[in-house]
């Protein structure tokens, strides 16, 4: 988590400024304590490529030139706007790869900083018939890395969104937020448990932000029977996250950004079954814990500090996403103001 955004003195209280790199920044940062024991600082070259690329990407691999390059095998050697996404993987492995050379050099046996040391530890441990191999590790730190990334700041995105052009819901989020934490210097993830309200809320980002909407498509690996359906092996199967996330009748109210889906009579939180952002199954989001935790602290600490406002001169919020494996709210620009509590 990064120090200019829980400062007092954040210096863009009173302007409006765009939080999409700001989100961006922060996820890899957390993912990167996790996979590489650092963070780097919003101007090095490492993360402004990283997120680059990531953000590119998302948009790349189910954009339309993908549809065509899938489909059609003769174009695929044709320099066209899907030579791109292959540039973009090139230049994240290049990067990995020195990452990974750093860690060998200055790693100690038995004692691991982070997700490539405890790797190179087990890879060292094996024989030649692993799969382990320094090639799956810089793409598994890659993947790991962009799975954390571009998922978590859009759901942030979204939720900074709807709460700036719904005040009363940011209101009384800090108002809770306010009553639990009275006395604390930090929020923890604990706190959650005491906050309804804001458990409501987060989920109900989490709902309408539907950020991974076609979740990971997978195979069937063998013949299947399912509802009367015949499912062969080999079968591709794309899950649609929409429809679940929208279904009328699993909700209060499909339509619309509105907390009490997750409240029951007696304001308690509740999940109702069809809440599954992070699919559901053996090979469900992995990082489901971590997410949840990050989306709760980060909105949490920003509530309590400052007020989000949308900007007068801002026009009609838009909240039709722009399409890719992960949906993006459209820019926007936020006005921030120190809240007179704090
Ligand atoms: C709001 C944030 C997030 C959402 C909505 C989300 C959603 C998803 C979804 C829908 C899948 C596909 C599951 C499936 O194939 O059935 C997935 C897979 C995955 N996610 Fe997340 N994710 C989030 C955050 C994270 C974070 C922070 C990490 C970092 C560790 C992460 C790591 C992964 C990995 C590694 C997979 C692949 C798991 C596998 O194939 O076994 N995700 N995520």
């Amino acid at each position: 988590m990064t120090k200019s955004c829980f400062n007092t003195s954040f210096p863009l209280t009173g302007k409006t400024l765009s939080p999409q790199l700001m989100f961006h920044n922060v996820a890899s940062n957390i993912i990167c304590q996790v996979l590489f024991g650092r963070r780097y600082d919003y101007d090095d070259d490492f993360i402004k490529t990283i997120v680059q690329c990531f953000t590119e990407n998302a948009k790349l691999a189910n954009g339309p030139w993908a549809m065509l390059y899938d489909t059609f095998p003769m174009i695929r050697s044709l320099p066209l706007p899907f030579t791109k996404a292959f540039k973009n993987v090139a230049t994240c492995q290049k990067i990995a790869k020195r990452v990974l050379a750093e860690h060998k050099r200055t790693r100690v046996n038995g004692e691991p900083r982070d997700f490539v040391d405890c790797y190179l530890e087990e890879l060292e441990k094996r024989d030649d018939t692993t799969t382990f191999s320094e090639e799956q590790l810089s793409m598994y730190a890659l993947d790991i890395h962009f799975a954390g990334t571009d998922t978590t700041s859009n759901t942030l995105l979204t939720g900074f969104l709807y709460l700036m052009t719904h005040p009363h819901i940011q209101e009384r989020c800090q108002e809770e937020i306010d009553r639990v934490l009275e006395g604390k210097d930090h929020a923890s993830f604990e706190d959650r448990n005491n906050m309804p309200y804001v458990q409501a809320v987060l989920h109900e980002v989490q709902r309408v932000a539907n950020t991974v909407p076609l979740s990971v498509f997978h195979c069937a690996t063998t013949d299947t029977e399912l509802m009367g359906y015949s499912i062969p092996k080999g079968t591709m199967i794309i899950p649609n996250l929409t429809s679940v996330l929208h279904e009328e009748g699993q909700w209060k109210s499909s339509h619309g950004f509105n907390p009490e889906n997750f409240l029951n009579d007696k304001e308690e939180f509740v999940k109702p079954e069809a809440f599954m952002p992070f699919s559901a199954g053996p090979r469900m989001c992995l990082g489901e814990g971590l997410a949840r935790m990050e989306l709760f602290l980060i909105s949490v600490t920003l509530l309590r500090k400052f007020k989000f406002i949308w900007p007068e001169d801002a026009g009609k919020p838009d909240y039709t996403p722009v399409y890719g494996v992960t949906l993006t709210p459209k820019p926007y620009r936020m006005k921030i103001q120190l809240r007179e509590r704090q």
